[in-house]
């Protein structure tokens, strides 16, 4: 397994937000982690990411144990993060935010965002222009760019069809699976189950912070209701 997490707990004070979650990612699979507004998904992330500390339990990742590592250590080794409202800095150049993608490597990534502006032509065409003028869907390409630029091999993704209109979600998802197709694991926290279910390989679900279920999409989509359930808060 490329990421192993057992028994993972994350706190905000008496806050219990994940509960002793254990989750893994498979070399070249795509797994999703859903569940309602507040059930604990952002949290999960950040602790894997490192940006927010772990009140219990282990993170392997390649094999190795990474509790003690800090966040930058971890996108070094690469583990990377796409945060949950994209997180770009507007007032920095959409070039200035990809060589940010690139502050924990110490080798050149001039080809990196070079191959990020062939993929992504608008951003090339807006290189040198303030990251605010981007549309939301150029935004979340950003992003996701950004994170390329750091060489994952994990790349965990919060909530990345957020606020995309439909045709630019298809893209999205299109593009996961073509990044999925050359290499590249993925954890997709989503609110868009269809549309993950769609791409995923496994799916966890979770509600106020324990897995409720988890499974192959089929396995999922045969609990619907209770699926549904988890993702509306209503039983
Ligand atoms: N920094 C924080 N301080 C205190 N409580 C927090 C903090 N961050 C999150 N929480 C709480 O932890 C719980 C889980 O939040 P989290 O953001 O992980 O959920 P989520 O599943 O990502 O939700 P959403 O779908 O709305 O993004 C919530 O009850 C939230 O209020
Ligand atoms: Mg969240």
């Amino acid at each position: 397994m490329l990421l192993e997490v057992e028994g993972l707990d994350v706190r905000y004070g008496r806050n219990h937000a994940v509960k002793s979650m254990s989750l893994t990612v498979g070399e070249g699979e795509i797994v999703t982690v859903l569940g309602a507004n507040g059930a604990g998904k952002s949290s999960l992330l950040k602790a894997i990411q490192g940006t927010v500390r772990a009140a219990a339990g282990k993170v392997r990742f390649a094999g190795k144990s990474i509790d003690g590592w800090s966040a930058p250590k971890r996108v070094n080794k690469g583990l990377v993060l796409v945060p949950e409202g994209r997180q770009i800095f507007v007032s920095l150049t959409v070039h200035e935010n990809l060589q940010m993608g690139a502050y924990t490597r110490r080798d050149p990534y001039d080809r990196e965002i070079d191959e990020i502006y062939q993929r992504f032509p608008n951003l090339g065409e807006r290189r040198d222009m303030p990251a605010s003028v981007l549309s939301g869907g150029e935004q979340q390409m950003l992003a996701i760019g950004r994170a390329l630029v750091a060489k994952p091999t994990l790349m965990m993704l919060d909530e990345p069809s957020l606020g995309l209109s439909p045709i630019l979600v298809v893209e999205l998802f299109n593009l996961i699976e073509q990044l999925n197709a050359n290499g590249l694991s993925i954890l997709l926290v989503e609110q868009n189950t269809r549309m993950a279910l769609q791409s995923a390989h496994r799916g966890y679900v979770l509600e106020l912070g324990t897995t409720v279920m988890n499974g192959t999409p089929a396995e999922l989509m045969e609990q619907e209701h209770k699926l549904e359930a988890a993702y509306f808060g209503v039983t």
